[in-house]
């Protein structure tokens, strides 16, 4: 099977997220022909163009990242109806890359309630030619589960919902690369 690379970036900084337990767990579950690099935004600064002629050292690796995926697997929390900041700041960072066009995305919704802050966020990912795939779209409710160390403690029932997104997500990335 063909080797890919994925970037999987959540929009919450909380230590005991929900979004980056569901990335740490796609990434647990992955096979071996997909590796999943899970991406630091946390210390990317608030967007502000006037910057971007100086070198910034966590924006430099999100793009080098990015570069070097087939895909992106975004998985991020609604705040008042909204995108989560860390989220939105990294995509305004990224939307004059020319890393980030054409990218095949994965969506992974921990709360599946909501769905306001899940509509603003693919309005903004298909603005910036993001490339949706729908039939990789996963939904779990994860909000209220137990976490021990950031990780979901009885993950089983959620894998496989994740298993069957990645692997049609995978046979897509396959299709376009
Ligand atoms: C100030 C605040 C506003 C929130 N607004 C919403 C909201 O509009 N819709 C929603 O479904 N959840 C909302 N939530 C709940 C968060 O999305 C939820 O806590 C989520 O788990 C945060 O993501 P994380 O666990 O990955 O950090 C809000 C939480 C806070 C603290």
């Amino acid at each position: 099977m063909k080797k890919i690379k994925l970037l999987a970036i959540s929009g919450s900084l909380r230590k005991n997220s929900y979004n980056s337990a569901a990335l740490k767990m796609i990434s647990n579950i992955s096979p071996e022909h997909i590796e999943i690099i899970i991406g630091d935004i946390s210390k990317l600064p608030l967007f502000n163009p006037d910057l971007e002629p100086g070198i910034i050292p966590a924006l430099d690796k999100i793009k080098l990242e990015l570069n070097a995926s087939s895909g992106l697997i975004i998985s991020s929390p609604e705040y008042a109806h909204g995108i989560s900041a860390p989220m939105k700041n990294v995509l305004d960072w990224l939307v004059s890359s020319f890393e980030f066009p054409d990218s095949p995305i994965m969506i992974i919704n921990t709360a599946p309630r909501a769905h306001h802050g899940l509509d603003v966020l693919k309005e903004v990912l298909k603005t910036m030619s993001g490339n949706i795939i729908e039939n990789a779209y996963v939904s779990i409710p994860l909000l209220g589960s137990v976490l021990v160390d950031g990780e979901i403690s009885e993950a089983s029932h959620f894998e496989a919902k994740l298993s069957e997104g990645l692997n049609n997500f995978y046979n897509e990335v396959v299709k376009i690369e």
